[in-house]
This record gives C-alpha cells, sequence and structure tokens, in this order.
C-alpha cells in the first residue's frame, strides 16, 4: 500500500503509470452511467473513508465516483462529530481505527501536520485531498487534462500560472519537476512562493521562473492555469490582497499574450481573478477539467491499494 501526500514524494515513473491507467479506463467506460463499475471492479469490497475539515463539492463528488466505479464504496465522516476534534481522542487512536473499518482515507485538512501524522499510524493508505501547501490530486488530473486536449506531451508544452501562490500552485511547481516542463508564474511580488519553494525549485533546477508582470508570464502561452486570490487556509487581509492581484486579472486582453489555442484552466471554485469573458470562452476548459478528476483519482486509488494495471 502507498501514500497519496505530495507529488515531490512519488516517483515520476509512478505518476506516469497513473495518468497511462487512467486514460485507459476512461476509454474503456465511455458507455457506462456514472454509477456503473468498471471491467472486474477491481476495488470490489473495499470502502473509502472521506473526512473533510473544510468546504468541497468536487473531490467529494469525484472520490464518491472514483471508489464506486472501481466496485467499492465511500464512508464521508465529518470532523466535528468525531472525539477527534471534540474529545480529544488522539491521531494514533483514530487512525487505528480508521484502519480497521476502512480500507483508504481521504482527507483534506487546514493543518499539513495532522496529515503527516495520520500518514505515520495509519495502516491504510492516506490520501492528500488538499492542505494549506499542497492539493497534489487536483495537479495530477490537470497534467492529463492539458495532455488530453493538447494531445502532446506536457513537457513539450508551455504552461503559465498568472495568480495567487498557494497551496495549488506549490504541486503545480512539483509536476513541473516530475513531468519536467516549462513554467511561468506571473504574481504580484509581495505574493510569490515563499521561500521553502524557491529553495525547491533551485534544487531541482527546474524551469521554472516568476514575473511580477502578467503579460511575460503569459506569453507564448500553451495553457494558462489560474485560482482564486484568496484560498480556504488564507489568513490575510482580503481587500489588501485582492487590490494587489487587481492588475492579474485574466481577460481577453492577457490572453491574448498566449498562443491562440492556449486553453484555460480553473481547479474551481473561482473569484475575481479571472473575468466571465475567458472563463466562459471556448478556450476555457474548466468543466472537462472538473469532471477528468474522476477518471484520474481512480488511478491514485489503485496506485494506492498497489492494484495498477
Ligand atoms: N477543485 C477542488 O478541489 O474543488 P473542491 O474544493 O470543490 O473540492
Ligand atoms: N487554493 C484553493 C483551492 C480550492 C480547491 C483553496 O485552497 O481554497
Amino acid at each position: 500500500m502507498k501514500h497519496f501526500i505530495n507529488l515531490e514524494d512519488i516517483p515520476a515513473k509512478d505518476l506516469r503509470k497513473i495518468l497511462i491507467d487512467a486514460k485507459k479506463r476512461k476509454k474503456a467506460r465511455k458507455k457506462l452511467n456514472n454509477l456503473e463499475s468498471d471491467k472486474g471492479a477491481p476495488l470490489r469490497g473495499k470502502l473509502l473513508i472521506q473526512m473533510f475539515e473544510k468546504s468541497s463539492l468536487r473531490t467529494r463528488l469525484s472520490f464518491y465516483l472514483a471508489i464506486k466505479q472501481l466496485g467499492g464504496s465511500t464512508l464521508t465522516l465529518r470532523p466535528d462529530e468525531l472525539h477527534l476534534s471534540k474529545g480529544g481522542e488522539s491521531i494514533e487512536d483514530t487512525a487505528k481505527i480508521l484502519s480497521n473499518f476502512g480500507n483508504a482515507f481521504m482527507f483534506r485538512t487546514g493543518n499539513d501536520f495532522m496529515l503527516e501524522e495520520f500518514g505515520k499510524y495509519l495502516s491504510i493508505p492516506i490520501i492528500n485531498g488538499l492542505s494549506p501547501s499542497s492539493h497534489p490530486t487536483q495537479i495530477l488530473s490537470d497534467v492529463f487534462t492539458v495532455e488530453e486536449i493538447k494531445k502532446k506531451a506536457i513537457s513539450k508544452l508551455s504552461i503559465s500560472w498568472i495568480g495567487d501562490s498557494n497551496n495549488v500552485l506549490n504541486s503545480l511547481i512539483a509536476a513541473s519537476t516530475k513531468f519536467s516542463f516549462k513554467l511561468k508564474i506571473g504574481c504580484p511580488k509581495n505574493y510569490q512562493p515563499d521561500q521553502k519553494i524557491i529553495n525547491y525549485i533551485k534544487k531541482k533546477r527546474n524551469k521554472v521562473s516568476i514575473f511580477y508582470d502578467p503579460k511575460k508570464a503569459a506569453e507564448g502561452a500553451d495553457v494558462i492555469f489560474s485560482d482564486k486570490v484568496i484560498s480556504m487556509n488564507d489568513k490575510v487581509n482580503k481587500r489588501k490582497k485582492l487590490n494587489s492581484f487587481k492588475k492579474f486579472t485574466i481577460d481577453k486582453k492577457l490572453m491574448s499574450f498566449a498562443k491562440k489555442d492556449c486553453i484555460f484552466l480553473h481547479c474551481l471554485p473561482r473569484g475575481s481573478e479571472v473575468n466571465d469573458e475567458v472563463f466562459l470562452s471556448k478556450q476555457s476548459k474548466v468543466w472537462h477539467q472538473a469532471l477528468n478528476r474522476v477518471h484520474v483519482q481512480k488511478s491514485i486509488l489503485l496506485y494506492c491499494f498497489g492494484k495498477l494495471r
């Protein structure tokens, strides 16, 4: 069994195997309904326990369908109904119970430490469904979407991120190392990735550049990504932060600096970082992107269970 906590810790060849499996599975179930299982139902009888300390629509729904399509089932726990947060039950004891009752644990948390702690004590796989510092299932799925739409390996494409330096960007940076693609980041100077991330970029010598001018970051892009300026875990002066990002709003003018066939991706939910004209345009592939999470999460689950074909 394997955990899926951060892309940095997973070998590139395993990440590629997950994407290859997702492609095969997606193709093989074209005629099936959402709740019908894949041929062979490889996770028949398995229970995925999900817990969300923060809101979620897409991650919740896509994991629900993912495990169902593999023949298993899911149960969602509310953290405020557990002894863990109210009665002081330890993470170690909670993890022991989760491991005895379930077969995998998908966790969205407001505290990275909790992920590591659960990872230490669980004897079943843990999957990071978003933490303050990363969102690995989202980005792995986004690499899948990019390659599917562009019909090219992502290493041959120029990827841009225009927006906040947050959890989703951190995972995109990790992906740029694992899949070896060029990444241009456009953000205000005061909101660039933190020193730990800059050190990671330097250490891995990957092709990441940071621009304080959004036009420069958009130039020649095959894909432009963005995300909300204010994330769920942000403890900042919201008005001040939103003001600093005004020049970075993604509109038609900014998109015109990218390649003609550039696509726009956004993990959702959205805020003011992109206007409707772009978000609802043909270039925007956000709905397709959201649905692909089901397919990639199935292969992530199989990877965790040691059952990748
Ligand atoms: N993109 C994403 O993770 O969406 P949710 O927060 O709705 O799960
Ligand atoms: N960066 C966003 C992503 C939401 C899916 C957040 O953490 O709120």
